[in-house]
Parts: C-alpha cells; structure tokens; sequence
C-alpha cells in the first residue's frame, strides 16, 4: 500500500484584460453566444467558445429541453461545432461563461463531468492541449493549462 498524492497547478486572474488578446476575444464571443441559449427551466445561460491554433473560432450555448436529460451543456455544443475544423488544425483555447453566476454556490462556474470527459478526449484525440479559461464571479478568471487536469483518473478507451 502507498499514498499517492494529485495537485495540479491553475492560475487566478482579476480580470479578462490580463488575458492574451486571443482569449479576450474568445471572452466575447463566448458572452454573445450567451444570446444564443436555451435556457427556459434552469434559467442559467452558459456561452463557450473555443479557438485553434489557426485561428478558427466556435460557440455554443445551452440547450435546455422539456424532457430534462436532453439538456445540451454549452461546452458540448461548441466541440459539436468544432468538427468542422480541418484535420492537421488543433483546439488550443476554450472559454467558458455563465450568464447568471450569482446563482452559483461556487465562485467560479465549472464544467460538468460529462463536459469534462468530452474535454479531455478532444484533448487526447487531437495529441494537443487545450487551455481552459473560465468565468467567475467578480470578473475573475481561473485557467488551467489543459482540460485533462480537471478530470484526473477519467476514463480513456485504447481505439
Ligand atoms: N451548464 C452548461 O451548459 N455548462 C456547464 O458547465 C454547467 C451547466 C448548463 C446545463 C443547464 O442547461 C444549466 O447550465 C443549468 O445546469
């Protein structure tokens, strides 16, 4: 028997304007995707946005429905619209908002497991990392260097 230890190293910023201007814009684009959710029983809009390295950008929002389960996550949505991106481009950025944080018990909105484990494959699959970049209250910004740190001991499928 031994104990193990996990840490992972995030970053706080106090505002978006301390970002690189890539990811300001991503902040943006993922605000107005805001417009774009479904949102009539949580009532708690959530934007994405993510960019490659070629400088391709998608957005998702939420998509909320009747039968409660269906509910798509904002996340989802943006890697559903990143098939588009051309085999040898990679996802190097993604940045998540929420339009109504107050009503969080936590400080900064987070990504749902099943988000997180469709992260992390994007990740795996495309042999790159993808720098995450989330929304809190007070206009701070947490940032992870790659997806796959927020999901330790996830589960990968050898293909
Ligand atoms: N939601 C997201 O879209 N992304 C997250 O990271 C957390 C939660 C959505 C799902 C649902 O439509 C609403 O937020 C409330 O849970």
């Amino acid at each position: 028997m031994s104990f193990q230890k996990l840490s992972i190293d995030y970053r706080i910023f106090t505002s978006i304007y301390q970002l690189p201007s890539e990811v300001q814009s991503l902040f943006q684009q993922a605000t107005q995707s805001l417009q774009k959710s479904y949102a009539p029983y949580s009532g708690f809009t959530v934007g994405a946005a993510t960019s490659s390295k070629s400088g391709k950008i998608f957005t998702g929002a939420n998509q909320e429905n009747g039968a409660y389960p269906m509910c798509l996550c904002a996340e989802r949505v943006a890697l559903s619209n990143a098939i588009h991106l051309e085999r040898e481009d990679v996802l190097q950025y993604f940045v998540i908002v929420g339009g109504a944080l107050e009503k969080m018990e936590t400080e900064f909105l987070s990504p749902c497991g099943a988000c997180r484990q469709v992260l992390s494959e994007t990740e795996y699959r495309q042999q790159h990392p993808i720098r995450l970049y989330i929304l809190g209250k007070k206009e701070k910004v947490l940032e992870f260097k790659n997806c796959n740190d927020l999901l330790p001991f996830g589960f990968v499928y050898k293909t």
